[in-house]
């Protein structure tokens, strides 16, 4: 995983070794000249906590060279505003567009800045041909997407917004939309089929107004984490946009929610980040925002959505660091402060936990529709619902286990590969032998599982899949 704060240490030397030598000539003492924890940049301040400073970029402001100058010089992360959503990333199904977002990814690269994808599965701004899908179709449809647009950009992405908004407003529940139609577990799917299509990749759950840890929002979102965690679905973070407005302000809880995460074992990133208000008000809630990420180990970096209020989406609300004409504002003083002021280091991020070691190496040609589903058991002992996600020389493939009016402690799920395809590697699950008759057994925190319940593992392959219904065997 490349989650390495950017190098940015030439540049800051320079600007040190400068600020003391005009010091000296200054008359001044050495001593206030600012230490290698003073860094005069946004970007270089968080890397020397071992986190990053980005911002929302959107590709048609790339030759304004007023805002071209304040990203390169502050930022270290970029994050598309609009250009790597799916109505742009694939305007017709299965015709995929990366032109747009492609600018900001190159320009970031070449400027040493890191890049978060967003956002690969929303309810919003999908194609108006994903809009009318529904059912396995749009299933499958959304598996093909995310396949496609994670493995392009493999190696340049460190961190993705799986999904995106998934929660209702109110209530602690999922939002309704044709995705949540599709069945509940359409957020682990995409989850996995991300975690399959890029295994290096960060990949986050991302929304608003989880940020205050009272919030039954916040709490929904949680149980989710929770609940992937336990059974093992690819998640790594959660991305808490943080709009803070009125009617949705910065509480000091705040820490306690990006605490409560990380202690689920995710790491934190602060997203899409700006503050309604004017003044020492605006810039005392930056503050603490990057105090509150800098107490947290997992908290990993913040992304400001914009770079100067003109940019803004909410435009009229003042909420970014920068003001129409670029100039620093009272907020931009104190959050550099903040950074300046230091707090816990962001580790390098473990690897995540259930990687597939062998990535596909070419795209998928065409989603499969669910294959070999068998109604869930009547009676005791175990089956084996599969699914698979095929393209031209590999597949990957997701296996629910559900037990039948008894519990079982222990499972095993057998396929048979087609001469020629072999199992590269699982998770979730034990695999024995790599062709033919593969055999996949429970691990430790899997085997039990109670009486209609059910829980996934999956494996990844090479070559054509297999087909028909695995056979299952309950210990
Ligand atoms: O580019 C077209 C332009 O050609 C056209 O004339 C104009 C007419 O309306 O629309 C322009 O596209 C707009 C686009 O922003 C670029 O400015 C879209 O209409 C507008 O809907 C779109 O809004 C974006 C919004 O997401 C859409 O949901 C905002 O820029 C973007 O900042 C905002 O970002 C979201 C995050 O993705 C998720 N979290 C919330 C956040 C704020 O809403």
């Amino acid at each position: 995983m490349s989650d390495r704060p950017v190098p940015r240490g030439p540049r800051l030397r320079t600007t040190l070794t400068l600020l003391a030598a005009s010091a000296l000539a200054g008359g001044v003492a050495l001593a206030v000249a600012p230490s290698a924890d003073a860094a005069t940049t946004l970007g270089a301040s968080a890397a020397a906590t071992g986190r990053y400073f980005g911002t929302a970029v959107a590709a048609n402001k790339l030759s304004d060279s007023t805002y071209v100058g304040i990203l390169n010089r502050e930022f270290n992360a970029v994050t598309p505003e609009n250009e790597m959503k799916i109505d742009a990333t694939e305007p017709q199904q299965n015709q995929f567009s990366f032109t747009n977002a492609d600018r900001i990814v190159n320009h970031a690269l070449a400027q040493g800045m890191k890049v978060r994808g967003h956002t690969l599965a929303w309810y919003s701004q999908q194609p108006g041909w994903m809009q009318s899908m529904e059912g396995s179709a749009l299933r499958s449809a959304m598996i093909n997407h995310i396949t496609r647009v994670a493995t392009y950009y493999r190696g340049k992405v460190f961190t993705w917004d799986v999904v995106n908004e998934a929660f209702a407003d109110s209530g602690g529940g999922r939002r309704d939309s044709n995705l949540q139609r599709t069945g509940n577990d359409w957020i682990e799917v995409a989850f996995r089929t991300a975690r399959a299509a890029d295994p290096d990749a960060k990949l986050c759950y991302n929304d608003y107004n989880i940020d205050n840890w009272t919030w039954a929002k916040t709490q929904g979102v949680y149980n989710m984490v929770r609940d992937f965690k336990a059974r093992g679905v690819p998640i790594d973070c959660v991305g808490l946009q943080s709009h803070f407005n009125s009617g949705s302000p910065y509480a000091s809880n705040y820490r306690t929610t990006m605490e409560s995460f990380a202690a689920l074992g995710v790491d934190v990133q602060v997203t899409e980040l700006d503050i309604e208000g004017s003044g020492q008000t605006q810039a005392t809630t930056y503050a603490n925002v990057v105090r509150d990420c800098l107490a947290v180990p997992r908290c990993n970096g913040i992304t400001v959505w914009g770079i100067r209020d003109s940019d803004s989406w909410r435009a009229s609300g003042t909420p970014l660091l920068f003001d129409g004409s670029g100039n620093k504002k009272a907020a931009y003083n104190s959050t550099l402060e903040a950074l300046n002021a230091g707090g816990t280091t962001n580790p390098t991020t473990p690897p995540p936990t259930t990687p597939p070691t062998s990535p596909p190496t070419s795209p998928p040609v065409s989603p499969t529709p669910p294959t070999g589903t068998t109604p869930p058991p009547s009676g005791t002992g175990c089956t084996a619902a599969y699914t698979v996600n095929a393209w031209t020389g590999g597949f990957t493939a997701t296996v629910k286990v559900s037990a039948g009016s008894a519990a079982v402690t222990g499972w095993a799920a057998t396929l048979t590969l087609p001469s020629g395809s072999a199992v590269t590697n699982a998770w979730n699950a034990q695999a024995t032998g790599s062709t033919g008759a593969v055999r996949f057994a429970n691990v430790s925190y899997n085997g039990r599982i109670a009486a209609g319940s059910s829980t996934e593992f999956g494996f990844q392959g090479t070559g054509t899949p297999p087909t028909g219904t695995p056979a299952c065997a309950a210990s």
